[in-house]
């Protein structure tokens, strides 16, 4: 029966409904036994085929079992020994219970592998037979539509060089409809790399899909179509395998609120083989790069939210694992905790390779190699931070400050110098503009206002690049023009 229950617990995702079904379950086979089973059981003329059936559910062979045993210790019978077990139908129902064990507890590993019930991704139904010889669903081709050139040749790169070890190939994801709502492409058949020693950087306004594709990633959601490769190995048929190099921090926080940090670290480093000394180790060095070894003793419900945070980080980098996934890593750390977690980060990423997404453009230029910046689950450029700012900034930054008296006077003198020039704002004789790329020469600008500046009365002035901000945003706001139309 306890093989029967884990069975029937392969159905349920909720505890709450999974004791609800139990009981009504446990008193329907009582009810039933005891009002119905009962006579045709104890009567001399039931086939025995019918016994046979009754016995096939695990209940009714208990209670079957029961009533043997009540015969056989009946007041003056010989009693029931094992000599004479077959004279009462005991034997039968031994047989019944250890092969119903068997074959439910096998159900229930089969079922827990490949049905779609409860997160992670299932097996495919055939998934003991040699890869060969299963046939994969035909994957969806999703509308590649218009991509920039650096995203199109991100996907050619991703389809055809096999050497990088995270290649993500047409990977898409649309969630059923729920809750009224129709259904929700989050990933739009997405093609990237991931190069070795490299830390991406996923960018993208909320709902964009990045927690959807790190999902995908580390095998906690099946994608509708496309895969992708970890060092090889397919996220889809080899998950086990990938498990055991990967180190994941989920958006949410994912810690049990009794255990303390080295525990967690303990339980995570186990799975990841690590054992005696060399767990010890990594234990401590780990507790004291996210600096948790004072609160060593505490448990996780009493961490601090940054604590928390700091201790998801440490389990997703404990056991060396060689591919690295970060979803939003300093959400809520204080300024010199996130500087430190950025130097454990920065040393960690040059043995694995990260992917990252965050909400800090300060974070994105510290720590990746490269972004990647997603809107509505597609990517619309990627490419080094210099790149992007290259590629997409709008053009240079002059501010300029003089008494407000000279306000008009000077901005005339930048329209001069600069005649497409755009003023941004103006604000007590300080004023900033945006000059557009290619426009004029930088020298000129440096040139013409160093030789005025005394005569122009300006008391301060500079010119800076564009931000990565300014970029992020641009690009969001046209691709979700372009998006739209
Ligand atoms: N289980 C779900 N069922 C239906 N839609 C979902 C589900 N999970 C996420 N979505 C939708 O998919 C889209 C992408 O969500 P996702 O969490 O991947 O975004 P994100 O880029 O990580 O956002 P954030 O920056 O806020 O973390 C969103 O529109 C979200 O509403
Ligand atoms: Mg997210």
């Amino acid at each position: 029966m306890i093989a029967f229950a884990f069975l029937l617990s392969v159905f349920f995702t909720k505890t709450r409904t999974a004791s609800i079904i139990g009981y009504i379950i446990m008193i329907l086979s009582g009810i039933i036994s005891d009002n119905i089973l009962s006579s045709i059981i104890s009567d001399p003329n039931t086939p025995i085929s019918v016994l046979r059936g009754i016995s096939v559910i695990p209940q009714f062979c208990l209670f079957r079992g029961l009533r043997a045993l009540r015969n056989g210790v009946a007041w003056g019978g010989p009693g029931m020994t094992w000599s004479n077990l077959t004279d009462y139908g005991m034997h039968e129902v031994f047989i019944f219970l250890v092969v119903e064990w068997a074959v439910f507890l096998l159900l229930a590993f089969y079922f827990e592998a490949v049905l779609p019930i409860g997160p992670g991704v299932k097996k495919h139904p055939l998934f003991f037979l040699p890869k060969a010889l299963r046939s994969r669903s035909t994957p969806l081709s999703p509308d590649k539509g218009e991509e920039s050139k650096d995203v199109a040749e991100e996907r050619r790169i991703a389809s055809t060089e096999e050497k990088f070890p995270i290649r993500v190939l047409d990977l898409h994801k649309r969630y059923p409809p729920s809750a009224g709502r129709g259904p929700k492409i989050a990933v739009n058949n997405l093609s990237m790399t991931i190069h070795e020693s490299e830390c991406f950087g996923f960018l993208g306004p909320n709902g964009a899909g990045k927690s959807t594709t790190i999902n995908m990633l580390c095998g906690y959601l099946r994608p509708t179509s496309g895969t992708a490769k970890i060092r090889g190995l397919d996220i889809v048929e080899d998950v086990d395998e990938i498990h055991m190099q990967m180190g994941v921090c989920p958006q949410e926080n994912v810690l049990w609120d009794d255990l303390t940090g080295p525990e967690h670290l303990r339980f995570y480093g186990r799975i990841k083989n690590l054992r005696g000394e060399e767990l010890e180790e990594q234990v401590a060095f780990w507790l004291d790069q996210v600096n948790l070894t004072k609160a060593k003793n505490k448990t996780s419900s009493q961490y601090s939210g940054g604590m928390k945070r700091r201790l998801c980080v440490a389990i997703a980098m404990i056991g060396n694992p060689s591919v690295v996934l970060l979803d939003e890593p300093t959400t809520g750390l204080d300024p010199a905790s996130r500087q430190d977690l950025w130097k454990v980060i920065t040393e960690y990423k040059k043995s694995c390779s990260m992917l990252l997404t965050t909400h800090s453009m300060e974070e994105a230029e510290e720590l990746c190699d490269r972004l990647g910046i997603f809107v509505g689950g597609k990517l619309a450029a990627v490419g080094t931070p210099q790149y992007l700012k290259a590629e997409f900034g709008q053009g240079y930054r002059l501010g300029i400050t003089t008494p407000q008296e000279y306000e008009e006077e000077t901005k005339k003198f930048v329209f001069e110098i600069a005649p497409k020039a755009i003023q941004l704002n103006s604000l007590a004789g300080t004023q900033n503009f945006e000059i557009p790329k290619n426009s004029i020469k930088l020298s000129k600008i440096f040139k013409v206002i160093e030789k005025e500046k005394e005569k122009r009365h300006i008391t301060d002035w500079g010119l800076s690049n564009t931000t990565l901000e300014e970029v992020f945003l641009h690009i969001i706001e046209t691709t979700m023009d372009t998006q739209s139309s």
